[in-house]
């Protein structure tokens, strides 16, 4: 697919499919966005206005313009010229059905649809489909106009050439695409997360740590180089001239013992009063919106710098 043939579809506008939107338009594609709610043409033009200065400063493809946006509240005309649909409705499995049997209604039997889909499984989301080879998973990462992660995979009926024409694609327009080889809840950028998540609640339940002081435990430790290398690659360059090899067979019975002291996910509500009070706390010398603007303007400088250095992945 080149980016002369490829005509967008984008459905549901809310949160994510105006993400999706603002991306495909600074690409240099045109966009058909629907979307039954109310207001919705308005709600994303605005929403697209708002965010072009942060598209614009990440670069704009040649041809790139908010006029090649159409929108239609019918769905069917909406993908009836797309090649690629990304479906971004609400995160319910009987509207998904329901969104997936309009689309098809519309759509060309070989355009792809791609689920925005953060917690269903594709062979769920797919089963019923007239032609669920071409049904996969495009998860991004809010916002989605700005964060480059698109984790990519199937269901049981997807095609593997399906699977590969949707990550080429998501790759051609600067994605940076990972590939999920095989279905689990949560994918994968989610799961690490909650692994993380998970931990944090674990200490602040135990007294070990104040919410502030976990939080500063990341944002001014780990975390300034995780936006740089994961894990595995951070681990490596821990490890010397021997490698994750001989830094796995240092640390490995030590991380084992840890490991056994971790903490499990609350199985109910009880501790989120104590984290939230912790949060009110830690905010309480800040203006929560303007340290989300500053968050959002060091991200995107963090972007600019990254893609000046050949030898970061
Ligand atoms: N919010 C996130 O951080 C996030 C991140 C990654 C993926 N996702 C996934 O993206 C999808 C959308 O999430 P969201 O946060 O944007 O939700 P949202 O509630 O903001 O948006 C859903 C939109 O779908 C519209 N809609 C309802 N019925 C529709 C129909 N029949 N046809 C077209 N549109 C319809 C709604 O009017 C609404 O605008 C979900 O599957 C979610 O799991 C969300």
């Amino acid at each position: 697919m080149t980016k002369q043939t490829v005509n967008i579809a984008i459905v549901g506008t809310g949160v994510i499919g105006a993400g999706w939107a603002a991306h495909f338009l600074a690409r240099g594609f045109a966009v058909t966005a629907t979307d039954p709610a109310d207001g919705a043409e308005s709600r994303l033009r605005d929403w697209i206005d708002n965010c072009w200065p942060v598209v614009e400063r990440l670069g704009l493809a040649d041809g790139a313009s908010r006029d090649n946006l159409t929108f239609t509240p019918d769905v069917h005309a909406a993908v009836r010229h797309a090649d690629f649909i990304q479906e971004s409705g609400p995160e319910r499995l009987d509207i998904k059905h329901s969104l997936i049997a309009s689309i098809e209604a519309g759509a060309r039997a070989d355009a792809i649809i791609a689920s925005s889909s953060s917690g269903l499984a594709i062979s769920e989301i797919q089963a019923g489909a007239r032609h669920p080879e071409r049904i996969v998973l495009g998860h991004p990462f809010n916002p989605s106009h700005i964060i480059p992660l698109v984790e990519v995979g199937g269901g049981n009926l997807t095609s593997p050439e399906n699977i590969a024409r949707t990550m080429a694609f998501y790759a051609s327009t600067g994605k940076k695409v990972i590939r999920i080889n095989k279905e689990v809840k949560g994918h994968i950028a989610n799961r690490l997360q909650v692994a993380l998540w998970q931990e944090a609640i674990s200490l602040v339940q135990r007294g070990v740590a104040s919410v502030a002081d976990i939080d500063a435990a990341i944002s001014y430790g780990p975390g300034l180089r995780w936006a740089l290398l994961g894990p595995f690659l951070n681990l490596h360059a821990s490890g010397g001239p021997g490698g994750i090899t001989l830094l796995l067979q240092h640390l490995g019975p030590a991380q084992r013992e840890w490991a056994r002291d971790l903490g499990t996910y609350p199985e109910t509500d009880d501790y989120i009063e104590s984290i939230a009070q912790g949060v009110d706390a830690e905010l309480q010398s800040y203006d929560f919106p303007e340290m989300l603007h500053q968050r959002d303007q060091l991200l995107i400088q963090l972007l600019e710098a990254k893609r000046t250095l050949s030898q970061l992945p």
